[in-house]
């Protein structure tokens, strides 16, 4: 069996879990779910990014200890994906003993080998995003604050000392990858930048802090905490038992890291480099999904316009919003959550478009032919058959690119086509004419339709995927016409 090895970003705990979050897991889990029913073994990794100065404030502002605090929020995150169905295979905390121990010994490694060395850092630092930045990348305010060019809140200047990660030293060997491997950054757009930006020069970079005492411990150095990146993207191989386990050697090197835009730099500049200093392969790709603002605005705790997906989920249903997320924008892609969208496409493609589908063509089965799914006897209509047959290539073709959308879109080619079909056919009529075998050909052609819609839809929607399979019976007596899938939302 071929192994597939796919991760999400470790959130970190400062809050609780949001749409944004539920995105990004939700299509691994989509994606994991996929390639497991295609017969891949697949290892599907998330979890919690848990220490830093952003965690550290968050923790102090709650008045507990880190680790309290720390233990409190990792639980929000996975009863939520325990609600939204996410099968991951296992879910690692930075504060683990398992990845401690693992980012300790790659410290001491690098360092001996020259790849790190100690300085001071004089510059400037955005908690939020826990990035340092050089003082010609900020930008300045009119009271002349010195902003960070990501997020646009205000720096800290940090004089420290400090440990440097010989990043530059990688500049040449990771444009030469880039070149050389341009599918490992993706989409294309991300790519250039993460090009253009390594073009420009690598500075080192500065890996440890001693401003607050949160973090992986340097070795030896005990003032010291490992820089919140350099220990989180550790994980990627701490997890898997790096560097002794032979799920090491099985597992590595990552078939696809899943992230937002904002940290693809992170993951396409950083994170090679030091696996280039290890002598350890390279992710065969990352992919930067595109961002997702709320009603047009950026989402944020002080707009108070954060979406929580549980709540959308307890009142509309999980398979909806797994539906709606990765429907509504194509993968990659900036876009808008709004409640008018969700509501538009809940109705038009779940509640019309499938839920009716399935309802007619079980309630013509029932009246017609007493609930006995018939046989199209080798009369098959060539244009539907030929398009049910096209479906699972299609929908496996845009899985093969992530994009979620047009794979959805596939399916919903064929529901569509399905439902024109019906009015097209009019069953109702060619059992009024007493045209029987039209009738069963029309019907069996519509009952293979949903079940295909239904196969490729499992990884998306797997419980409705699964009551639609039930209610066909297929190889069964009878269909079990059973409840709509999806009551309307009346507004
Ligand atoms: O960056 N739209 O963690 P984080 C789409 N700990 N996706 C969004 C989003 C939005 N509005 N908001 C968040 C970190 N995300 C680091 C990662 S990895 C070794 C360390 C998703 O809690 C998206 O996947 O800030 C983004 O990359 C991630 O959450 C950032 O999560
Ligand atoms: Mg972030």
């Amino acid at each position: 069996m071929t192994k597939f090895y796919l991760t999400t970003p470790l959130y970190y705990v400062n809050d609780v879990p949001h749409i944004g979050h539920a995105y990004t897991t939700i299509a691994a889990d989509v994606l994991a779910r996929f390639k497991r029913n295609q017969g891949f073994d697949v290892r599907f990794l998330t979890g919690t990014d848990e220490h830093g100065q952003k965690v550290w404030k968050a923790a102090e502002a709650a008045g507990k200890t880190p680790q309290q605090f720390v233990d409190e929020i990792v639980g929000r995150f996975q009863s939520a994906w325990q609600t939204l169905g996410i099968t991951y295979d296992d879910f690692i905390r930075t504060t683990e003993p398992r990845h401690e121990k693992a980012v300790q010994a790659i410290f001491g490694r690098l360092l001996k080998q020259g790849d790190i060395y100690k300085g001071e850092y004089e510059g400037w630092y955005c908690v939020p995003c826990e990035t340092f930045w050089a003082e010609g990348e900020l930008r300045e305010d009119m009271e002349g604050r010195k902003l960070c060019p990501d997020c646009g809140r205000p720096t800290d200047l940090l004089k420290e000392e400090t440990y440097y990660f010989k990043l530059s030293k990688y500049q040449e060997k990771i444009l030469k990858h880039l070149e050389t491997h341009p599918e490992s950054v993706q989409p294309v757009s991300r790519r250039n930048e993460v090009y253009q930006f390594v073009k420009q020069g690598l500075k080192d970079l500065s890996i440890t802090r001693t401003a607050f005492p949160w973090g992986v411990v340097v070795p030896d150095d005990p003032k010291h905490v490992v820089y919140v990146w350099f220990d989180a993207l550790i994980n990627y191989i701490s997890a898997i038992g790096y560097p002794d386990s032979p799920d090491f050697k099985k597992w590595w090197p990552a078939d696809v890291h899943l992230m937002g835009k904002e940290i693809v730099r992170f993951h396409a500049v950083i994170w090679p480099a030091m696996l280039m200093a290890l002598d350890l392969p390279l992710p065969k790709k990352v992919f930067g999904h595109g961002w997702w603002t709320v009603e047009g605005q950026k989402m944020s705790k002080s707009k108070g316009n954060v979406v929580d997906p549980l709540a959308l989920a307890a009142k509309y249903g999980v398979e909806p919003v797994r539906y709606f997320i990765l429907r509504e924008v194509p993968f990659g892609v900036d876009g808008d959550f709004s409640m008018n969208s969700f509501i538009k496409r809940f109705n038009a493609d779940l509640a019309n478009d499938l839920g009716n589908l399935l309802s007619r063509t079980l309630t013509m089965v029932e009246k017609y032919f007493q609930g006995q799914v018939p046989s199209s006897k080798g009369h098959e209509d060539k244009e539907m058959t030929e398009l049910i047959a096209r479906i699972p290539a299609d929908v496996a073709a845009a899985m093969e690119q992530l994009a979620f959308s047009d794979a959805l879109g596939a399916i919903w080619q064929l529901i569509s086509s399905a439902n024109v079909y019906i009015e097209k056919q009019a069953p109702w009529s060619l059992a009024k004419k007493g045209e029987t075998e039209k009738l069963a050909v029309v019907l069996s052609t519509l009952v293979q339709a949903l079940k295909v819609a239904a196969d490729n839809l499992t990884p998306f929607m797997p419980a409705t995927a699964k009551q639609i399979l039930t209610q066909l019976n297929p190889g069964g007596e009878k269909v079990a016409k059973g409840d709509p899938l999806f009551p309307r939302i009346e507004q």
